[in-house]
């Protein structure tokens, strides 16, 4: 089903086109990740309901100041520099797109947070560290790239110290993609292609707590968050059919492949759940 390797031209497709880079850049404040949003506040507000998602990770990492922790596939590091600055942890970036290295590391020494966040490139299947050497991994909304999960998580376990921390967030399907219904599933399908959300294809909803408990992992919580993720969908989808209309008319519509992706994720949005699992490797 999956390319079983590493897709660096549909990443490339998905992060560089200048529409995307845009997109991110000017309305998303670098970060490439939805928000939390907590019952009674506002859904527009969308850069609060972010930092807000970042804070649920680092409540869920629970690691104390100075430990040191995996970002899989950091992007612009911005959930890194989250860490650093409001938890106090030492954080190593990875990713396979040179040009959000490089605006991580360029970000980071703006922010004087380059003694805490160190980025490096990285493919997560097979990460370039040896064994035991993180206190704590996290994977903010990569892993749906992942074109082999269980190895993905195997590594993750690998460099884990024994106790060590691992915390997923990211959107999944419900159910199997075999079980939805065919409009559904021709629906969803082309969107995860176009996204090169390969992982997302292979894991979902039921079966990523069974991969984890395969890859060692004890799992301390499966979280289904989309109550707390909706809000976000709904006010990103509000805020960008127009100009996704417009464009799509008018301009180059593949140049703005992100944009369209946070249109269209609304219209398959009940076959999507979004996740945070927390799981540990155990010290025995
Ligand atoms: C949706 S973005 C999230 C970036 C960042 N976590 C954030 O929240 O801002 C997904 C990131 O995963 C990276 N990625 C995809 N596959 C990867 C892999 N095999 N190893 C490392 N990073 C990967 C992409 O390059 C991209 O930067």
């Amino acid at each position: 089903m999956g390319a079983q390797q590493l897709d660096l031209a549909g990443l490339r497709r998905v992060y560089g086109r200048s529409g995307s880079r845009w997109f991110y850049t000017r309305v998303a404040r670098n970060a490439r990740h939805w928000g939390w949003t907590e019952p009674g506040q506002s859904k527009w507000r969308l850069w609060r309901a972010q930092r807000q998602l970042q804070d649920v990770l680092g409540r869920k990492l629970a690691l104390p100041v100075g430990a040191r922790v995996l970002d899989a596939g950091c992007g612009a590091g911005v959930v890194a520099r989250a860490m650093a600055a409001r938890f106090g942890l030492v954080v190593t970036g990875v990713d396979v797109l040179d040009f959000h290295l490089a605006e991580a590391r360029r970000l980071s020494n703006r922010a004087a947070l380059d003694d805490r966040t160190a980025f490096s490139w990285g493919d997560y299947h097979e990460l370039p560290f040896p064994d035991d050497t993180f206190d704590g991994a996290y994977s903010m909304e990569t892993l749906v790239h992942s074109y082999d999960p269980p190895r993905a998580l195997a590594e993750l376990h690998r460099v884990l110290r024994p106790g060590g921390r691992l915390v997923l967030l990211g959107p999944m399907s419900t159910v199997p993609l075999e079980e939805l219904e065919p409009d559904a599933r021709a629906l969803l399908v082309p969107y995860l292609d176009a996204m090169t959300m390969t992982g997302a294809k292979l894991y979902h909803a039921r079966n990523l707590p069974r991969l984890l408990a395969e890859a060692g992992f004890e799992v301390e919580e499966a979280l289904d968050a989309t109550p707390w993720y909706t809000p976000t969908s709904e006010a990103v989808y509000a805020y960008f059919r127009l100009p996704w209309e417009v464009l799509r008319r008018c301009g180059d519509p593949a140049k703005w492949l992100n944009l369209r992706s946070t249109v269209e994720m609304y219209g398959v949005r009940e076959y999507v759940a979004w996740y945070v699992h927390t799981a540990v490797k155990p010290t025995a």
